[in-house]
């Protein structure tokens, strides 16, 4: 049976340059692995109050995630650090307390940027949340992706055929992680 791939994508824009990327991974994922974004746009803030009344998109997100066999993270940086709306769902995720639903899920991380270095800091900021929510994270390769204003043509595909093997290598590894970290 395939393996399911939860993918997380940390920008809501509709031109997104991390939704390019992501579906671009998704394309790349090899066989067996079927990779499907997992929107997050749609979900309240996160309130302690609510645990006992979790609103029905809080539900309907945990039980993605419960249901998905690892996670990508393919997220921009914003101010050195991961935009609000993913940190959002990573604490919706994570609660109540005790039923985290990324419990011990694979994970990866790519960060994309306009900029030169990448979403650095992003990816950073969010692998410290992704121990502590005790998800095994792919190490290497690690994905900073910058200049990434001029990386997908008018169709959303990368053309540089250095980055897209480095795209089909980094998925590759998460592949074989995946495998080595489940069942
Ligand atoms: C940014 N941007 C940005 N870029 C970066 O490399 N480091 C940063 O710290 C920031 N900070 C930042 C803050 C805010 C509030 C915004 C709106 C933007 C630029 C960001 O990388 C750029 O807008 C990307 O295109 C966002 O990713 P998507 O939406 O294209 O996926």
């Amino acid at each position: 049976t395939p393996q399911n791939l939860a993918v997380i994508v940390g920008s809501l824009r509709e031109a997104s340059l991390n939704r390019l990327a992501a579906r671009q991974l998704i394309r790349l994922a090899p066989e067996g692995l079927k990779g499907e974004i997992v929107e997050i746009r749609q979900l309240p803030l996160y309130d302690q109050d609510l645990d006992e009344t979790p609103p029905q998109e809080w539900t309907a997100f945990r039980g993605r995630i419960r249901a998905a066999d690892a996670v990508l993270f393919v997220t921009p940086e914003y101010n050195r650090s991961v935009p609000g709306v993913l940190k959002n769902a990573i604490d919706v995720g994570s609660r109540p307390y005790g039923k985290s639903a990324w419990n011990g899920k694979p994970a990866a991380v790519m960060s994309v940027s306009p900029g030169a270095i990448g979403g650095f800091g992003a990816n950073h900021h969010l692998r410290q949340s992704l121990v502590f929510l005790n998800m095994p994270i792919l190490q290497q390769p690690e994905a900073y992706v910058g200049q990434a204003g001029t990386l997908f043509d008018s169709s959303g595909n990368i053309a540089d055929a250095g980055t897209l093997k480095f795209f089909q290598s980094f998925i590759d590894a998460f592949a074989t992680w995946i495998r080595r970290n489940t069942g």
